[in-house]
């Protein structure tokens, strides 16, 4: 039986926000995987499809979370992905970017929220973040070593895939 929603309208705006931006990031991710492809980078195409899984997952928490609480959350119209990607760099630096935007998102979210409930739930979203965030940024840091060495491009997109 539908209950009356627990959530408060300020709430519902929150995480409706966080539902587009993860299924923007999916998107973004199944972007980059089709551009690494095209250059040749088939583990960061591997890589980058897996991550648009988990992106899907994410949202998923987020509408089932919306449903506990009594409401239901908006499918909303995506925004095409249209960053030009011509370099390994480009699309790990894209993707850290994008992480990086959407954990100062979270935490925006987190402090405006009006429940403890909700933000006790959007906690393990600053810590995806936060791993998210490391991950790229480690990533930065090898492609930093290899710099132009293509030999070294292909071991990092190798490991990518593995
Ligand atoms: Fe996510």
């Amino acid at each position: 039986m539908p209950v009356k929603s627990l959530l408060t309208s300020n709430e519902k705006t929150l995480l409706n926000r966080a539902v587009e931006a993860e299924l923007y990031a999916s998107n973004f991710y199944r972007h980059l995987a089709n551009q690494c492809q095209r250059l040749g980078y088939f583990g960061a195409q591997k890589y980058f499809q897996a991550e648009a899984g988990h992106e899907v997952e994410h949202y998923q928490a987020l509408a089932s979370f919306i449903n506990d609480r009594g409401d239901v959350a908006t499918v909303p119209t995506i925004e095409a992905p249209e960053d030009e990607i011509t370099s390994l760099r480009d699309a790990i630096e894209a993707a850290f970017d994008t992480e990086l935007q959407l954990e100062r998102d979270y935490s925006d979210w987190y402090r405006r929220c009006d429940s403890e409930v909700t933000r006790q739930f959007l906690l393990q979203f600053l810590e995806i973040q936060r791993k998210a965030v490391g991950e790229f940024g480690d990533l930065i840091a090898r492609l930093d070593r290899a710099g132009d060495d293509p030999c070294g491009l292909l071991l990092i997109d190798k490991e990518l895939g593995e």
